[in-house]
C-alpha cells in the first residue's frame, strides 16, 4: 500500500477507535421525568449513545426515583453554584458529557453553560413555538394557554438551546390536534405521546449527524 493510502487509512482507524466510545449525555430535568425515563430506555439498547448522567434541581423530583432505579448517577444542582458559581461546566466535562438535554428542567441555562456545548443542547416544548413559549410557559400553563386561545393544533417543537427561553433554532415540530372537550390533562397526555415517539430519535439524530460532519 503507498505511504500516502496507508496513512489516510490509519487516519480513519484512529477516527474510529475515538467513535467506539459512546456519545454521553446528561439529561437534565426538574420534574416527573417520563421523558428522561423515554430517553433512557431508548438509548439503553444503543451502541452510540448513553445517558451518562442525570442533572436535577429539585430534591423531591420524580425524575430521581427514575435515575436510581435506572442505575445512572445524578447529582442534585444548587441555584447559587449554577448561576454564578462554575455554572457545573468542570463536572461535565469531568464526566465528559457531549450533549445535554432538556427534558422538562426549569432553570434557564447561564450563557457559560450554552458557550461550553455549542448546539450541543437540546430542548423539547409541549407547543408549536414561536407561540406558547417563554418565561412562565410549562406544564398545564401551556396547555391552558392553548386551549383558552381555541387553537385548532398544538404539538411539540424540539429545538436547540440558546440564551432566551425557547428560542432557539428549530430541529423539528410535531402537530395534534386539540379537540372540542379537551382539558388541559387531556392535551398533555396527547402531548406526551408525540414526546415520547419523537424525541428520542431526534436526539439520536442530531447527535449521529454531528458525529458524521465533524469526521469530515
Ligand atoms: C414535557 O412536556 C416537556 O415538553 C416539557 O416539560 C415536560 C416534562 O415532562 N419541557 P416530564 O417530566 O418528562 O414528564
Amino acid at each position: 500500500m503507498p505511504n500516502k493510502v496507508l496513512g489516510s487509512f490509519v487516519k480513519k482507524l484512529q477516527r474510529k477507535k475515538v467513535r467506539n466510545k459512546k456519545h454521553r449525555l446528561a439529561v437534565f430535568a426538574s420534574g416527573a421525568g417520563s421523558n428522561a425515563k423515554k430517553i433512557i430506555e431508548y438509548f439503553g439498547k444503543s451502541n452510540a449513545v448513553e445517558v451518562a448522567l442525570i442533572v436535577c434541581n429539585k430534591p423531591d423530583a420524580g425524575v430521581l426515583v427514575i435515575a436510581e432505579i435506572s442505575n445512572i448517577p445524578y447529582i442534585l444542582i444548587d441555584k447559587e453554584r449554577f448561576f454564578r458559581g462554575d455554572h457545573y461546566i468542570d463536572e461535565l466535562k469531568t464526566e465528559e458529557i457531549d450533549f445535554i438535554i432538556l427534558a422538562g428542567f426549569l432553570w434557564k441555562l447561564p450563557s457559560e453553560l450554552i458557550k461550553a456545548y455549542p448546539n450541543k443542547i437540546i430542548n423539547i416544548h409541549p407547543a408549536l413555538l414561536p407561540k406558547y413559549g417563554g418565561k412562565g410557559m410549562y406544564g398545564q400553563f401551556v396547555h391552558e394557554t392553548v386551549i383558552k386561545a381555541e387553537e385548532k393544533e398544538s404539538g411539540i417543537t424540539i429545538h436547540f438551546v440558546d440564551e432566551l427561553y425557547d428560542h432557539g433554532k428549530h430541529i423539528l415540530q410535531v402537530t395534534c390536534p386539540v379537540l372540542p372537550g379537551d382539558t388541559p390533562q387531556i392535551l398533555a397526555k396527547r402531548i406526551h405521546q408525540l414526546e415520547y415517539e419523537y424525541y428520542p430519535k431526534v436526539i439520536e439524530e442530531v447527535i449521529m449527524n454531528e458525529s458524521a460532519s465533524s469526521e469530515e
